[in-house]
């Protein structure tokens, strides 16, 4: 989808491939081509987003169930796209999102079980046809990329969840590449960061 000149970026991936150094990497690299950049991120992106994430990012004593999950995400994202991603494209600014809805396809859809169904018609609704121009999948095995954040930091609600999570997850980002090349660009990212950002100072130069 067009938005002026201006395109709209998303970058996905598993916990612990390196999503945030190499988000920063890509907005500088488009930012020394001259474009005017705005780096966002899901769950979150304005102020009401942000207090959406840290809710799921939380723990609380009950459950928090997969419906009231997807709900919140949308509530979050709704504001983000309304607010924030269509606006900025509007002003040409190019527009970088820490995850977007392939994150929900992924995480709620993939690794949680939920309808596909039932995320269609809430994108449908919330969003009509408004997707990404381009999507950055930062790939690399489970266990390597586990192994990094379980070094790092305390683990959230998510990062507590088991390998095989993550793999369905890694396994549904692979297969969207697969099934759309246009869209998609799969970066390994198991390699060393220098590497890493080479293969991305590569592909900012094509799109
Ligand atoms: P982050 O750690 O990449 O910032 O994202 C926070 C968590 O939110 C991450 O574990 C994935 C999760 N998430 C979903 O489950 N569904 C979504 O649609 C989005 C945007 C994030």
């Amino acid at each position: 989808m067009s938005h002026s000149n201006a395109k709209f970026i998303t970058v996905e991936g598993i916990e612990g491939v390196g999503k945030s150094t190499n988000i920063q990497w890509m907005a500088e690299q488009l930012e020394q081509k001259g474009l005017s950049v705005v780096l966002t991120r899901e769950p979150g992106g304005t102020p009401l987003g942000e207090r959406v994430r840290d809710i799921l990012l939380a723990e609380f004593t009950e459950k928090t169930l997969p419906q009231t999950e997807l709900l919140l995400l949308y509530a979050a994202r709704f504001a983000h796209v309304e607010q924030v991603i269509k606006p900025a494209l509007a002003q040409g600014k190019w527009v970088i999102c820490d995850r977007f809805v392939d994150a929900t396809y992924a995480y709620q859809g993939a690794g949680r079980g939920m309808d596909f169904k039932v995320i269609d018609s809430l994108n449908e609704w919330t969003l009509g046809s408004f997707r990404p121009d381009h999507t950055v999948i930062l790939d690399a095995p489970v266990e390597i990329a586990l192994a990094r954040i379980q070094r790092n930091r305390v683990l959230d609600r998510f990062e507590k969840e088991k390998a095989s999570f993550f793999e369905k997850i890694r396994q549904f980002y692979l297969q969207c590449a697969a099934q759309n090349p246009e869209r998609y660009i799969v970066i390994d990212a198991s390699k060393e960061l220098g590497q890493v950002k080479q293969q991305i100072a590569e592909v900012i130069c094509k799109i």
